[in-house]
């Protein structure tokens, strides 16, 4: 038996690095995957690259906008029949910059994303994981949702806070059999943190990677694919009592 033999699994940032790389582990575990993000063209290129069309939807969507959420979970149960699982995974990085610089702007699109996205998601998608008779919701959270970390104000504000709406929905939830946990991984090796290298250190992003990578007592980013197994574990019934929960993934760096 596949370790998500039947099961649906909506992932929003779905053709991201993370998403995607975690989209194809749910697959070849036997389920069914709703990937959601900002670009349809994007989407498409993760649909062909990931295979078993018929068993991949893609709908293309804001994780901000209360519209486009309810869309997602309603193309879900109509081409799936059911859904039992929520990776929400949509995130944007924002700026790097101390507070008083900060852009008023990004700190509303990094908050509206990466925290309303995640409300809405929970707040749609619960219905349908209720009909189903239970499920697990794994939201992407990071270290720095557990520890400050200078210049990235919207970031870290938002990634703690997805802890607290983990914690308020993992106690609201549990009655029904649906499970809510984080993962929180340290940097990953990919476009985001190409991006913050970028920001931390302008013109000498390898510079800004060797600093991040010496807080780390593994002296190494985390791959995609170490994610994704953790979200597999906590999506699967192999965490059937695990709620709650944080779970760095980060080679010590919180140790
Ligand atoms: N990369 C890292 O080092 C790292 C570390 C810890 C946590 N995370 C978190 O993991 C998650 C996935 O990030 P990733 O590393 O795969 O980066 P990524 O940029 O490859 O993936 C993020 C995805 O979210 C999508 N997205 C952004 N805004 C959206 C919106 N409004 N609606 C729908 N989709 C939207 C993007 O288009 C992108 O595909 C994010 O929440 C990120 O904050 C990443």
């Amino acid at each position: 038996m596949k370790r998500l033999e039947n099961k649906t699994a909506i992932i929003t940032g779905g053709s991201g690095s993370i998403g995607k790389i975690t989209a194809a582990k749910f697959l070849k575990e036997g389920a069914n995957v709703v990937l959601v993000d900002l670009r349809q063209e994007h989407l498409d290129e993760a649909k062909t690259e990931l295979g078993h069309p018929d068993r991949v939807l893609t709908v293309q969507a804001d994780v901000s906008s209360v519209e486009d959420t309810k869309n997602y979970v309603e193309k879900a149960k109509a081409k799936f029949g059911a859904v039992h699982i929520l990776f929400a995974n949509a995130g944007t990085e924002g700026k790097v910059q101390p507070i008083t610089e900060f852009s008023d702007d990004v700190f509303d699109l990094v908050m509206k994303v990466n925290v309303k996205g995640v409300y809405l998601g929970i707040k749609h998608v619960v219905p349908a994981l209720r009909e189903a008779g239970g499920g697990s919701i794994v939201i992407s959270s990071s270290v720095a949702g557990l520890e400050g970390s200078a210049n990235t104000v919207a970031y870290t504000t938002s990634k703690h806070a997805t802890v607290g709406l983990m914690r308020t929905a993992a106690q609201e939830l549990a009655p029904y059999n649906i499970r809510v946990n984080t993962i929180n991984p340290s940097p990953v090796d990919n476009r985001m943190m190409r991006s913050l290298e970028e920001g931390f250190s302008p013109g000498e992003a390898e510079e800004a990677k060797r600093n991040l990578e010496r807080a780390i007592p593994m002296g190494r980013y985390a791959e995609p694919s170490e994610v994704a197994d953790l979200v597999l574990f906590l999506a699967s019934d192999e965490s059937s009592f695990i709620t709650g929960t944080t779970n760095p993934i980060d080679g010590g760096m919180t140790s």
